[in-house]
């Protein structure tokens, strides 16, 4: 208790222990100063007037069917989607819905549990490659300005690794992260065709077969006495191939689409919000971009988001496509990437604060 009091009431450079126990301090009602972003945007950040669209909707179960046109008017709809936004929700995924909301469970049952409970997952060695790794923001010992989040994060696959509490946690995990792999693997099969290469291109070159790197990033977002001027999760794109998020009911997550940060609203429980990353940007040579995003908070309900995160084996180097390059109607493509192993890229990604879409400065050619 004393702690909570004294985070909430003196602001000082080191983070709690978790923001959940300064959201829940009996006196807060203003969030401590290392928690407000300089440039917070004013929330919900929207622009409400510009024609944005809206965020395509793919339905996946073509994708299973042996009709050739079915599954090419869903390729072409996957084409279109990560051409134009880089994000799509899908439906139809085959997912049982009371798996999704037992994820959602978990992870809520996870995060509740006492701080002293997560201790061994704290702070590891191995750093970012920790192969389970609970804490608060996103980075807290390197970053000036904290996320209103606490999260959790866990290798499932190509080895799997979790939590052994609380109860039933791995179990539940275990099997979400085998079925939503399933979903990520069809949809690279499509998205590799939608380039134009073979329908297994991309799993045969980044292992996908044996060693797909999955990891699970679980969020939560406490009540926030004052969202318009803290952030859940700060502008970012993610390092993987293919990101397949859900949430437990709650808004929260914008998304950048023609310079304007769009409110993702109304996520079916039964849906998955999915979004391409950066690996994919540099496979598809750019033809595909990875897309900002970001976590507003709010003032009244926790937010609790299950991302699934699917990348190439941690050895894969990844670079443009060889098939993607050279001459092409004319012109010639040339290599807008650098070649890198996934698992430098990941260090230097997630070492660092959240910024953008800097780690792919690294990489460009
Ligand atoms: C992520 C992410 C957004 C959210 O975990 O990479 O972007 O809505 N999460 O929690
Ligand atoms: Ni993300």
């Amino acid at each position: 208790m004393a702690a909570q009091i004294q985070a909430s009431s003196s602001p000082s450079p080191h983070p709690p222990k978790s923001i959940k126990s300064i959201s829940r301090s009996p006196a807060l009602t203003s969030i401590p100063p290392a928690y407000i972003f300089p440039s917070s945007p004013p929330h919900p950040a929207a622009d409400q007037s510009a024609p944005v669209g809206q965020i395509p909707t793919i339905d996946f179960s073509p994708l299973l069917s042996s009709s050739p046109d079915r599954r090419s008017e869903t390729v072409a709809d996957l084409r279109a989607a990560c051409r134009d936004w880089g994000f799509f929700v899908v439906t139809n995924h085959g997912v049982p819905d009371g798996l999704i909301a037992a994820m959602i469970e978990a992870g809520r049952k996870f995060f509740e549990m006492a701080e002293e409970e997560k201790e061994e997952y704290r702070g590891g060695e191995k750093g970012v490659l920790e192969p389970i790794r609970c804490g608060t923001s996103f980075n807290s010992s390197v970053e000036k300005v904290f996320c209103w989040k606490d999260f959790l994060k866990a290798f499932v696959h190509p080895v799997f690794h979790s939590p052994s509490k609380p109860p039933g946690f791995s179990q539940v995990l275990e099997e979400y992260s085998k079925r939503t792999r399933e979903v990520a693997r069809e949809l690279l099969r499509g998205i590799s065709e939608s380039i134009g290469l073979e329908p297994d291109h991309i799993a045969k070159k980044l292992d996908l077969e044996q060693g797909m790197f999955q990891l699970l990033a679980a969020n939560f977002y406490p009540p926030c006495p004052q969202p318009e001027l803290a952030m859940g999760m700060a502008p970012h794109s993610d390092h993987c191939l293919l990101t397949l998020l859900t949430q437990n009911g709650i808004d929260g997550l914008q998304v950048q689409h023609h310079g304007n940060w769009v409110d993702v609203r109304n996520l079916s429980p039964n849906s998955f919000l999915v979004n391409v990353g950066d690996q994919l940007e540099i496979l598809s040579n750019g033809k595909y971009k990875s897309v900002l995003h970001r976590a507003m908070v709010n003032r009244e309900a926790t937010r609790i988001s299950i991302a699934m995160a699917h990348g190439p084996s941690l050895d894969s180097e990844v670079a443009p496509s060889p098939e993607l390059l050279g001459e092409d109607e004319g012109t010639t493509q040339l290599p807008a990437y650098k070649g890198m192993k996934y698992r430098d890229y990941l260090l230097l990604q997630q070492s660092k604060q959240l910024d953008g879409k800097s780690g792919l400065d690294v990489v460009r050619a």
